[in-house]
């Protein structure tokens, strides 16, 4: 299914509807147009031109990292990302990814402290603008635990709530442009699991997926990302498998993003 929507992707023509607001990147929404497909299919495309540069991810690299990480999503089974390729479009090569509408409830909030809604998990206590206290918390949700350990596995820098889509009830994580980096760099609001043991499940989606980084999926990976990068994904998955649980922040890196939505 979703390789019937990556060809989409691959062969539409890319109808420029505007530029997503609040974007670090100069981020676009179109339409897909060609024959036999759907009118309401559309997509974010993000040319490389058009990437912030960053000091710590090599330039040009952001879309590759995207499709990397959808790849790393179908290959353990979790259909986290929507599909992604890569391709040229109306301002060059770039990154295409399907459009999901964000439908459900977000599973990541900032409340109050006594508005913590029951069973979900406390993440961090911050004071807000007008100096109340206030709680960064999500839902103890089994999709978005799966996005947890994902980012962990991709080493994602960037997991704001706002990446976090709902849709018809299949949840997805979007904004991949800053994974894979070699260095420890998992920035990310979903830090509820802390401590927990992997699930036998999670165990062995992972052992599946390590796996497969030494066989088909690495070498496809390895045309996309650096080889080390490849290996240093392979090296945090046996490292999940060691410890058997989730990990907490580390030491000397900014472990919650800004803005946390
Ligand atoms: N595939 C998608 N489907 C629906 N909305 C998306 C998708 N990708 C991004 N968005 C929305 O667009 C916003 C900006 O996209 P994002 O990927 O975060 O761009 P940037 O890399 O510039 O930060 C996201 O926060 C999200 O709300
Ligand atoms: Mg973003």
């Amino acid at each position: 299914m979703d390789e019937r929507v990556a060809a989409l992707l691959r062969a539409a023509e890319l109808a420029v509807e505007g530029r997503l607001a609040g974007a670090s990147n100069a981020t676009v929404r179109c339409r897909l147009v060609g024959p036999s497909i759907p009118a309401e299919l559309r997509c974010v495309y993000k040319p490389v031109a058009g990437e912030r540069a960053l000091w710590d991810f090599p330039e040009g690299t952001l879309a590759a990292r995207e499709l990397a990480a959808y790849l790393v999503s179908e290959a353990v089974g979790w259909r986290l990302v929507p599909p992604t390729v890569l391709r040229d479009g109306p301002f060059g090569p770039g990154m295409c990814q399907l459009w999901v509408d964000h439908d459900g409830a977000s599973l990541v909030r900032i409340v109050r402290p006594d508005a913590v809604p029951p069973e979900w998990l406390p993440v961090r206590n911050a004071v807000d603008g007008s100096g109340r206290w206030v709680v960064l918390v999500h839902a103890d949700d089994v999709r978005l635990r799966r996005m947890a350990l994902f980012d962990i596995v991709v080493n994602n820098a960037d997991r704001k709530g706002g990446h976090v889509l709902d849709s018809a009830g299949h949840l997805y994580g979007v904004d991949h442009g800053v994974c894979f980096h070699v260095e420890p760099k998992l920035r990310t609001v979903l830090w509820g699991w802390t401590g927990q043991p992997l699930q036998q499940a999670e165990q062995q989606a992972l052992r599946e997926l390590r796996e497969q980084l030494a066989g088909r999926l690495g070498t496809t990976l390895r045309s996309v990302l650096r080889a080390e990068e490849v290996t240093a994904a392979a090296t945090r998955v046996d490292e999940l498998l060691r410890t058997g649980q989730f990990p907490g922040p580390a030491e000397g890196w900014p472990s919650f993003p800004w803005p946390a939505i």
